[in-house]
C-alpha cells in the first residue's frame, strides 16, 4: 500500500493500492469532458492563456473510476457532479462566485455531488488564491471550508485529481493526512512545488513559535464546524 503523500501517477493505478473504505473522505475534481479552454476566465476568451493546453479535459472518467472511488472512500464529494451519471444527491454543494459576471467565460457557480445525509450547502465567500498555476484551480479556502464541514479529526482524505494542490494545502493546514494523485508531470511538478513551499512556510511559522496557536485555532474551527453540523445549526 502507498504511504500518505502526493504522487505523479494515474489515480486508477493509485486507488488499486488501497483496501476498501480506507479513506474517510474523497474530495475530487475529475476532468468533466467538456474540453475546457485554457483561456477560461478571460473576457470572452480573447487574451492568450498563461496555462498549457488542457488536453486532459477531453473525456470524463469512465464508470470504473466511480466504482473504484466508492470502493476506497467511505464518503465522496465530486466537483462537476452535474456532468457525471451519479445518483440523486440530498446534500449537494454550490460554490457561488460573487465576483463573476456574465461577461467572463467562467461559470458563475459550480456544483459538487456528495453522498452525505445532510442539507445542501453554499460556499458564497469571495475566495481567490494569490498563486494561480492551473486553468481550473479551486481556492484553498473552498477546500478548508469543505473539510471543516464534512471531515472530522483524524480522517484520511483522498484527492484523485490534484491539479494545483489546493486540496492538499488545505489538508496540510488543517492537520489531515492525505493521498493525492496527478497524472500530468508538468502540473505535478508545479503543484508539488507549491505544496512544499506552503509546508516550508508553515514550518518556519512553527519555528518562530506561532505553530501551536495556528494548529489550535484550526482545531477549534473544525470542532466548531462539527458542533454546528451535529447540532443542525
Ligand atoms: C479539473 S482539474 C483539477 C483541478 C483542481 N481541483 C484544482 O483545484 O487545481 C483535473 C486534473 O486531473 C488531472 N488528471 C486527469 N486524468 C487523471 C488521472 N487519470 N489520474 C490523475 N490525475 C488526472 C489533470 O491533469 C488535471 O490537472
Amino acid at each position: 500500500m502507498l504511504d500518505f503523500g502526493y504522487y505523479n501517477m494515474d489515480c486508477m493505478d493509485g486507488m488499486k493500492q488501497f483496501p476498501d473504505k480506507y479513506f474517510d473522505l474523497a474530495i475530487v475534481d475529475p476532468p468533466y469532458g467538456i474540453k475546457v479552454k485554457n483561456n477560461m476566465g478571460r473576457r470572452h476568451g480573447t487574451k492568450k492563456s498563461e496555462y498549457p493546453k488542457a488536453y486532459w479535459d477531453k473525456t470524463a472518467p469512465p464508470p470504473e473510476y466511480f466504482t473504484e472511488l466508492f470502493r476506497v472512500a467511505k464518503h465522496s464529494i465530486i466537483w462537476g457532479g452535474n456532468y457525471f451519471n451519479l445518483p440523486p444527491a440530498k446534500c449537494f454543494v454550490i460554490w457561488d462566485k460573487p465576483d463573476k459576471s456574465e461577461n467572463v467565460s467562467f461559470a458563475m457557480c459550480e456544483y459538487a455531488w456528495t453522498d452525505f445525509d445532510m442539507t445542501a450547502k453554499i460556499f458564497r465567500r469571495y475566495a481567490k488564491d494569490d498563486c494561480r498555476i492551473h486553468a481550473t484551480q479551486k481556492p484553498v479556502d473552498l477546500y478548508e471550508w469543505l473539510l471543516g464541514i464534512f471531515a472530522k479529526k483524524g480522517d484520511r482524505i483522498l484527492d484523485t485529481h490534484v491539479g494545483s494542490a489546493s486540496s492538499l494545502i488545505a489538508c496540510h493546514k488543517m492537520g489531515f493526512q492525505y493521498v493525492g494523485f496527478e497524472l500530468d508531470k508538468y502540473y505535478f511538478d508545479l503543484s508539488n512545488k507549491r505544496l512544499e513551499q506552503e509546508k516550508a512556510q508553515m514550518s518556519l511559522f512553527d519555528f518562530m513559535g506561532g505553530g501551536s496557536t495556528e494548529t489550535e485555532a484550526r482545531q477549534s474551527e473544525i470542532d466548531l464546524h462539527m458542533f454546528s453540523v451535529s447540532s443542525g445549526e
